[in-house]
């Protein structure tokens, strides 16, 4: 309840037997899972269409592993005047009834933890221990959001109206979390959604819906229309029923969804280039584990990812360092999702002519600490990569490439070191390593991210904890971080009324 002290979501504890054994049965009972043709759900109708999707397994992508129904032309008005209409009954509802149903979803989240996380590693190739924390963080995002509406004027409905029916646009890399966040908020603040998740990721999806179906949310409320990014999609979200569009994705879709809807908001979390600095007076070993957890969870497709390392000079000409640093990036297990320890997994989508690059071509300068190997005949499984050499303001500094390899840049100091981190287009996350006092505070007054962290990972925001959110082009829209206090009130327009004086 509001006011209440919060406690997250403990993920699964996998030092116990018990445990391991039961992702072991969740894994082979997903693999004999037959899925039925997922349809576009408007209200209680379940419409397929004959734009027709393909959901494939990234750890044998051969194979079919389902069929889905896209949005088509004809489908808009129906949509649209049904997601209008729940609009005005779910705004209507008491924040006490919302805020219930809510938490129901959070239940439901919670009992069908083994479910989503075997969803997650068919459909998108996360490894089961990074799903399990998917789902610790989906449930958060419900229960967080659930008792959010605390500041005055948004509980007695005469200063705060909700925009109305917002679409909830989803990435692939976090299927099941960040969905969950969006709908969540954007119920809480009393809009109806138009669920409008990846095409990479639409199984997972389908049984976000059905949690927040089976704790009460009227079908109308929560409609699900995959939408490919092409004249459809504009013609969806240009409609003026829309009232905002909630994304997580990349600035190029942000600025296409802001041209589409130009006088509607966009909240969007877009994309990063994030560093880590290490120092002289880093704890090297620490910095190194941190580094390659950064670097390398889910295949570095997160939008948090360490993608760069900018390591002062005397580290950076430390063999030592370089060997640890190479050592530990090649011990990580490189293996098919379906096989729980394995970190370095298949990537969810075929890689696209920026990671290509950055896997397989150096530019002036660099060379490779650890070669990326393509693995048998899967074009989306590499070996971890590690680019040393890489030149501030080269295009591997500056571009971001969602896959897995880092690159390393030498700084002669931490102001030259601070210059670089901050000299991207995007301001996401950010690290330092370092054990010095005034070098950490330096670094806090100067780096120009959303996120900072000292001495640890640079992924992996916890609700509540470590609101999330960006700057500069990792973020478009007013900003508010997701999991944080001032997130909901972005949903809804403010009145501020005045008496006589
Ligand atoms: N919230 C995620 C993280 O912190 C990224 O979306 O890693």
């Amino acid at each position: 309840a509001p006011g209440e002290p919060f406690d997250n979501e403990p993920d699964t504890d996998w030092s116990l037997p018990s445990n391991t054994a039961w992702v072991r049965r969740l894994m082979r009972e997903e693999k004999e899972r037959m899925i039925e043709h997922i349809p576009l759900s408007i209200s209680s109708d379940r419409i397929t269409s004959n734009i027709v999707g393909i959901g494939r397994d990234p750890s044998q992508p051969g194979k079919e592993s389902y069929q889905f129904s896209y949005v088509a032309y004809e489908h808009i008005p129906q949509l649209l005047d049904t997601a209008q209409e729940a609009a005005k009954t779910w705004g209507k509802k008491s924040v006490k009834e919302r805020s219930a149903i809510l938490h129901k979803a959070a239940a439901e989240l919670s009992r069908m933890r083994g479910r989503l996380i075997a969803a997650m590693v068919r459909d998108t190739a996360k490894s089961p221990a990074e799903a399990d924390v998917e789902a610790s963080e989906a449930i958060d995002f419900c229960r967080y959001y659930a008792d959010g509406l605390t500041r005055p004027g948004m509980e007695d409905g005469a200063s705060f109206t909700p925009l109305g029916v917002l679409c909830v646009s989803s990435p692939w890399n976090f299927p099941c979390a960040i969905p969950c966040g969006g709908i969540a908020a954007a119920l809480m603040a009393g809009n109806a959604v138009i669920f409008k998740p990846s095409p990479a990721s639409v199984y997972v999806a389908s049984l976000v819906r059905k949690a927040f179906l089976e704790a009460g949310v009227p079908e109308a409320a929560l409609q699900f229309a995959p939408t490919l990014p092409n004249e459809i999609g504009q013609k969806l979200l240009s409609s003026p029923q829309i009232g905002g569009i909630i994304l997580t994705g990349s600035y190029a879709t942000a600025s296409l969804f802001h041209q589409w809807a130009p006088d509607r908001p966009v909240f969007g979390e877009t994309s990063g280039k994030d560093s880590i600095i290490i120092t002289a007076l880093a704890d090297r070993e620490q910095a190194i584990r941190d580094l390659v957890k950064s670097a390398f969870g889910h295949s570095g497709q997160k939008c948090s990812a360490a993608s760069i390392a900018i390591v002062e000079a005397s580290v950076y000409d430390d063999p030592r360092f370089m060997a640890q640093l190479m050592d530990a990036a090649a011990s990580l297990k490189v293996g098919p999702a379906w096989e729980a320890d394995s970190v370095i997994v298949p990537l969810t989508r075929r890689p696209g002519d920026d990671l290509v690059r950055a896997l397989t071509k150096l530019d002036a300068g660099e060379s490779w600490l650890l070669e990326p190997k393509q693995q048998g005949d899967n074009v989306r499984h590499w070996s971890p990569g590690i680019r040393i050499g890489v030149q501030p303001g080269s295009w591997f500094h500056q571009t971001e490439c969602f896959g897995p390899v880092l690159g390393i840049i030498r700084a002669e100091n931490l102001e030259q070191a601070i210059s670089i981190q901050n000299g991207t287009a995007y301001g996401l996350t950010g690290g330092i390593c370092s054990l010095d006092e005034r070098e950490i505070a330096l670094w806090k007054s100067k780096v120009q991210v959303g996120n900072a962290y000292i001495n640890r990972p640079i992924t992996g925001a916890i609700v509540r904890r470590q609101p999330f959110g960006g700057w500069k082009r990792s973020c478009v829209g007013p900003g508010a971080k997701a999991g944080g206090p001032n997130y909901l009130a972005m949903f809804g327009t403010w009145k501020e009324t005045a008496l006589p004086r």
